[in-house]
């Protein structure tokens, strides 16, 4: 089995794990826990800069336990979950309003069996510093296949200022697993502009303190 398919593909296949990575982002006195917090407010304020109606459909991919859910309660969207893990997605179905949420399905983010171009928005988080870089390529080719405007998503940063946290990091803190597969931040920019997007604007969640980035990308013109 392949690190990808240990530590991500299939790492969060049972309801125990599902519930400890719920827990540990959202209740437990942890980083992680602000860090969620601060993200889940850079995302309100980046969808807000759009006009969004209700005949819009947002999906959320990989949506976990449903972190992106408490903010969608504010927009109009019709929403769409979808993970490779169902028991992740069972804790995910709460988080969402209830009478805009059109379903949770299961499928494989490199390969969905949504239909082509039909999302307005897409968002994925926690997902493209977790694989190697084909299986990031393949889901960013999905995405853009099914997307037909704006995409956000977040990335953990390869940079010399990061790499030194993590070492002092990993000395404090021995039990700290970093992100697997973090990618430079122009790396990134550049995959996402070769699989069809203009980015239009790509920040840091928490400078220094947190690795993840966030980009804010918009389809281009066919
Ligand atoms: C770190 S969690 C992030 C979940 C959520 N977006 C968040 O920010 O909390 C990674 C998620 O990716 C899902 N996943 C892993 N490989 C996948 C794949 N190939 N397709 C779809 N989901 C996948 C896992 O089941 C897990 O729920």
């Amino acid at each position: 089995m392949s690190n990808y398919e240990k530590e991500t593909l299939n790492a969060y296949r049972t309801s125990q794990r599902a519930q400890e990575y719920k827990r540990y982002h959202t209740k437990d006195w942890s980083w992680a826990r602000i860090s969620t917090w601060l993200e889940q407010k850079s995302l309100g304020r980046e969808l807000s800069r759009y006009n969004w109606s209700n005949t819009d459909r947002l999906l959320d991919i990989p949506c976990g336990t449903g972190i992106l859910g408490k903010i969608l309660h504010k927009f109009p969207f019709r929403i769409f979950a979808s993970d490779i893990s169902p028991e992740m997605m069972t804790l995910a179905q709460e988080e969402y309003p209830v009478d805009r949420l059109d379903g949770c399905i299961q499928a494989d983010i490199t390969a969905t069996g949504f239909d082509r171009e039909s999302f307005d928005c897409i968002v994925v988080l926690g997902f493209l510093h977790r694989v190697p870089k084909d299986i990031r390529l393949a889901a960013m080719k999905e995405i853009a296949a099914l997307s037909k405007g704006v995409v956000i998503i977040n990335c953990s940063i390869n940079s010399p200022i990061q790499r030194l946290k993590m070492k002092m990091l990993s000395l404090i803190w021995p039990n700290h697993i970093p992100a697997p597969c973090p990618v430079t931040l122009s790396e990134m920019i550049s995959e996402c502009e070769n699989t069809g997007f203009k980015v239009v604007r790509s920040f840091m969640v928490v400078p220094l303190l947190s690795a993840k980035a966030m980009l804010v990308l918009e389809k281009k013109e066919a």
